[in-house]
């Protein structure tokens, strides 16, 4: 077990704390419900303090049960834990429907963190294919997503929320927004892993002291089938990383989570079989600054959530989700 005493924490924009490393609870559609609860049961007891969890998953109540029977065996108290859960898009006009009901399946009272998970309200439903399409689906619209927002505002006023996250944003989305919001957000979970670093948004997020969050630290080599196109590059075996994995005679998911702590991000790995060598990334020995500059040549846009199926009619493909023009296609109120 890694003593959660020891591992590091990053300071919130709001005077809080929460730990620098997560545990990600998204079984990609290949993993079920039980078997990440059972991760979390064994994460809980490795000395995994955060867990990255969300209504679309569809195993906020299985994991409920493990932190009920923890806390129950004295494993943990509440307030040790930091648990984050995100808003699905299909309740971005009953937030408060929706935080109540995963607070009730994860038996937690309170959210540490609640997101909005994609800044838009496109729905898709678990296990669909990549060429599905929601025939609801819109472009981004400032007044929806701030509307979004303040129901969680709203819940931080309750007590049912601490801090407040966004997701899956993009510069010009965040341009378009900060300003309009009464709570800042304290974090942004963003795809980030070594062939995928997003450094404008990273430095943006940094600057506007937000904390940036990367999920698929570890470039998700078995994430959903809709999300695998054959030009993606395989982040864990880039000649790069497995030769400083050599080095320190570690796995390369290793180095993966030791480079996204010492660059200033929370990295959320998923794991079933790994989570406690994931833990253990943070505790142990630093990358040198060489490692971490090599690591850094690794960018290679390497985008893997590409979103597709969140595209409304009339969007061209699914570059218009990422805003790489520096506009939100679509948008009529930005
Ligand atoms: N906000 C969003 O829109 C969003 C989107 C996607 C994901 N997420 C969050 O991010 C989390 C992580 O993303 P992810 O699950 O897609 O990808 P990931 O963490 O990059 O990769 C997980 C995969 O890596 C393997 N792995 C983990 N540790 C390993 C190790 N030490 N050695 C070898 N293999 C290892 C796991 O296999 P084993 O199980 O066999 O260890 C699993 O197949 C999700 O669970 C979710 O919480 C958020």
């Amino acid at each position: 077990m890694v003593d959660p005493r020891t591992v590091p924490a990053f300071s919130l924009n709001n005077g809080l704390s929460i730990p620098c490393i997560g545990m990600g609870t998204f079984g990609s559609d290949r993993v079920t419900a039980n078997e990440v609860a059972e991760a979390v049961a064994g994460g809980l007891r490795a000395g995994y303090r955060l867990f990255d969890c969300a209504a679309c998953y569809g195993n906020e109540a299985e994991i409920g049960r493990e932190f009920r029977a923890a806390m129950d065996e004295g494993v943990i108290v509440r307030k040790d834990l930091f648990i984050m859960s995100k808003v699905w898009n299909d309740m971005h006009r009953h937030v408060a429907e929706s935080c109540k009901k995963t607070i009730a399946d994860l038996q937690c009272d309170y959210l540490d963190m609640l997101f909005i998970h994609w800044p838009f309200p496109n729905y898709h439903a678990p296990f669909c294919d990549v060429n599905s399409r929601n025939p609801d689906s819109k472009p981004f619209s400032v007044a929806e997503f701030v509307d979004t927002y303040r129901q969680i505002e709203e819940l931080v006023d309750q007590g049912l929320v601490r801090s407040i996250g966004i997701s899956n944003m993009t510069i010009p989305k965040l341009e378009a927004v900060l300003d309009k919001l009464r709570i800042k957000p304290a974090a942004c979970e963003s795809e980030l892993h070594p062939c995928f670093q997003q450094q404008d948004l990273f430095d943006y997020l940094k600057e506007h002291d937000i904390l940036p969050i990367g999920y698929m630290p570890l470039g998700s080599p078995r994430r959903p089938e809709r999300d695998i196109l054959p030009e993606d590059i395989d982040d864990m075996h880039m000649p790069e990383l497995m030769a400083i994995a050599k080095a320190h005679d570690c796995h390369p998911a290793i180095i993966c989570l030791k480079w996204a702590l010492q660059r200033g991000q929370l990295p959320i790995p998923f794991s079933v079989h790994n989570y406690e060598a994931n833990l253990r990334a943070a505790v142990t020995e630093k990358l040198t600054d060489e490692e971490m500059s090599v690591i850094a040549t690794l960018e290679r846009n390497n985008r893997l959530v590409k979103g597709q199926v969140f595209l409304w009619a009339g969007a061209n493909d699914w570059h218009d989700l990422w805003d790489e023009d520096g506009v939100i296609p679509g948008c009529t109120d930005c």
